[in-house]
């Protein structure tokens, strides 16, 4: 299970977590390369959304959860006291399983980051809001409306529109917690290919439960039982020949 260090983005090792006096995660060794799709698999609470919620440091916000652990993005402690969460998180972001836009204008959901960064020139904004939309694969069906309400999209559009708002800040690495789980299935094709598309620039941790998902866009796959990494290894390799027997049962849907 070691991993090349090289070009690496995020390397976290011996990463525990508690809630209260629960251990839920028991020293998790797991890094990821510059650019690209690892996949979370894993039963229900295995630990997944656990894992990437102590990434950008999402447990702050709530409290009595103890993390400890390295946690390297780029060269820098992701819990250094001296880290400044809302930076972090732009450049760590992430998207929900409930698409969640913001009860405004599709244009001003996506740049609400660049505002809060005090950006106010128009043009800028203008064209923020275009590249990230068509990042996210959305522009051509909400670009006569960007000024209507994102609640009045559908669901999977909402989710590209939240994808874009990410984008926006530009971030160095996606974190996706079953970002199509709550979708159809059109709308969740649409956003398996705005990942694809995305995948050669940026670095993506994307939870799935489902199988099917993780092997059309992972690169890498990583298997979590409860709240330990089991293994982490090339999609094709964890699908086709897992090292670990629990995989073998997890991957051929013998348990979970
Ligand atoms: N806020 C919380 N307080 C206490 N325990 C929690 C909390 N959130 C999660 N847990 C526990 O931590 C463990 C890991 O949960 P987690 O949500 O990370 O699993 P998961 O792999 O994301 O599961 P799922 O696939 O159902 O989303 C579980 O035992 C869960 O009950
Ligand atoms: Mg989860």
């Amino acid at each position: 299970m070691t991993e090349t260090k090289q070009n690496n983005i995020l390397e976290t090792r011996d990463v525990k977590l508690w809630y209260g006096q629960k251990e839920a995660l028991h020293g998790i060794n797991l890094s990821f390369p510059e650019k690209g799709i690892t996949a979370l698999i894993g039963p229900s609470g295995s630990g997944k959304s656990t894992y990437l919620r102590a990434l950008n440091r999402m447990h702050d916000l709530e409290d009595n959860i103890t993390v400890t652990g390295t946690f390297d993005f780029k060269g820098t402690d992701i819990y250094a006291p001296t880290t400044d969460t809302v930076e972090l998180r732009k450049r760590i972001g992430m998207v929900f399983q409930q698409p969640n836009p913001f009860p405004f204008s599709i244009y001003e959901n996506v740049i609400f980051g660049l505002r809060l960064a005090g950006v106010k020139d128009k043009a800028v904004l203008d064209e923020a809001v275009e590249k990230a939309l068509r990042q996210a694969s959305v522009w051509d069906e909400v670009k006569d409306d960007l000024h209507k309400s994102a609640l009045g999209l559908s669901g999977g559009q909402q989710q590209r529109v939240s994808i874009a708002r990410v984008l926006a800040t530009s971030p160095d690495l996606l974190l996706l917690d079953e970002p199509t789980s709550a979708l159809d299935p059109v709308s969740s094709h649409n956003i398996e290919e705005t990942l694809l598309n995305l995948r050669n620039d940026y670095a993506m941790i994307i939870v799935t439960h489902s199988m099917s998902q993780a092997s059309r866009l992972s690169d890498r796959t990583a298997f979590f039982l409860s709240g330990d990494l089991i293994e982490v290894d090339a999609t094709k390799h964890i699908f086709l020949n897992p090292q670990r027997q629990e995989t073998q049962d997890y991957v051929s849907g013998r348990f979970g």
